[in-house]
């Protein structure tokens, strides 16, 4: 186990291409960290980079106290687990999991103690003598696990290490790599695509683009507090809502303002305003305003809202979905593109904006509603960097 730091660590291939730009992140001791990104943005390759088998063009790697740039894989304290988990088929369970410690000359008893340790965790106790053919992809994926946990590496690597597995296995294995990774308290470094994994999983999630990193952070404040319209959009779903729009100092003298989107005007309190400081300069700018999905809700439903909070729309889509129904609609609004190419579908598949109603919403396609919008969280952001306008004030 071991603190991990990566400063300012760049790749470039030898065909030219950047595909990590100055990332610098620190892993605490025990940490579970989860790097997220679109597919391509650099996530491999960084996680290659600290297991030794991808040349580090500059930057530094740290774990512990000592610099890995120029270790060889075999001599990194490091254990990797991939989305093609190569078990040997001969071998039992047992075998697979005891593989490294007979690598390692570790003497037959205590090889035995530590694999019934490691099934036990892994709920492997009673498939310890089958072969990897007789067990479920689950079972498989945990053998895998097994085979990293014993050799108690300093640090774990895992790469889409679910995306072999169905809906609802990703749901168990999720939980059991994290409670795994908590019981044996290795420091851990996991890439996915998913931004649910990352949000599920990581005690901080790192967010990269294009092999740049956007933002680290909670999975809480990451979803609170995005650093740009890129993490905005990209994590949570269905995606933020994004729209330019201008804000302007309303001319009543209590200092509430109007936030203008498309036709539509919505008042944001003083209170509002006063809360994000930096957005006083923004007045009588144009910016870019996010809503939640769940910042929007049918005002048939919520009738305890002020009237000057709300906006008209015409019902596109509705997705009934048990516990809330989805309503698509059209605002008359330019959409921002985020850089999120799965968000920006979104909006255009599904009449733009979307927002999360209680199930007991009546809105019926073809339905002309009014949509609360709750004020106190919407997010802004500068037109042309696409950066938080309140995280710039703090
Ligand atoms: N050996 C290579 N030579 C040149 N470009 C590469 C090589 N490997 C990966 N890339 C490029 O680097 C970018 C990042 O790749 P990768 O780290 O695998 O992304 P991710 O894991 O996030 O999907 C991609 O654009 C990919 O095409
Ligand atoms: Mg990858």
């Amino acid at each position: 186990m071991a603190a991990v730091t990566l400063s300012e660590l760049t790749k470039v291939y030898p065909n030219g291409f950047e595909a990590v730009t100055d990332l610098s992140l620190s892993l605490a001791d025990g940490e579970f960290l989860v790097l997220v990104g679109p597919s391509g943005c650099g996530k491999s390759t960084a996680l290659r980079m600290i297991a030794g088998l991808e040349k580090i063009t500059s930057g530094d790697l740290f774990v512990g106290e000592r610099r890995l740039n120029d270790v060889a894989p075999k001599d990194r304290d490091i254990a990797m687990v991939f989305q093609n988990y190569a078990l040997y088929p001969q071998m039992t369970v047992a075998d697979n999991i005891a593989f490294p410690l007979r690598l390692r000359k570790v003497r037959k008893t205590e090889r035995n103690e530590q694999v019934r340790q490691a099934a036990r965790v892994l709920e492997l106790t009673d498939y310890l003598e089958r072969k990897p053919a007789q067990l479920s992809g689950g079972q498989r994926q945990r053998v895998a696990m097994g085979r990293a946990i014993v050799r108690r590496p300093e640090l774990f690597l895992m790469d889409e290490p679910l995306s072999n597995l169905d809906a609802k296995l990703r749901v168990q294995m999720r939980a059991d790599i994290a409670g795994i990774q908590r019981e044996f308290g290795v420091t851990t470094f996991y890439v996915t695509h998913d931004q649910v994994e990352a949000m599920t999983m990581g005690d901080r999630v790192a967010v990269i683009k294009d092999g740049l990193l956007q933002q680290v952070d909670t999975p809480e404040d990451l979803y609170a507090r995005p650093a740009n319209a890129f993490v905005a959009a990209f994590i949570g779903s269905p995606s933020m809502n994004l729209y330019e729009a201008t804000l302007s100092r309303a001319d009543e003298p209590d200092g509430d303002c109007l936030l203008t989107l498309g036709d539509q005007r919505v008042t944001v309190p003083a209170s509002v305003i006063a809360a994000q400081p930096a957005l006083a300069e923004y007045l009588g700018r144009p910016v870019v305003v996010g809503i939640r999905p769940e910042h929007l809700e049918d005002a048939a439903v919520a009738t305890e809202h002020p009237d000057d909070q709300r906006i008209d729309a015409v019902v596109d889509v509705r997705e009934a979905l048990g516990a809330e129904t989805l309503v698509h609609f059209n605002l008359n609004a330019q959409a921002v593109d985020s850089g999120d190419p799965d968000a920006l579908d979104e909006m255009r598949d599904t009449g733009r904006c979307t927002a999360r109603f209680a199930a007991a919403t009546r809105a019926r396609v073809g339905d002309r509603i009014r949509v609360n919008v709750d004020v106190r969280h919407l997010r802004f952001f500068d037109r042309h960097s696409h950066e938080a306008i309140a995280a710039a004030a703090s």
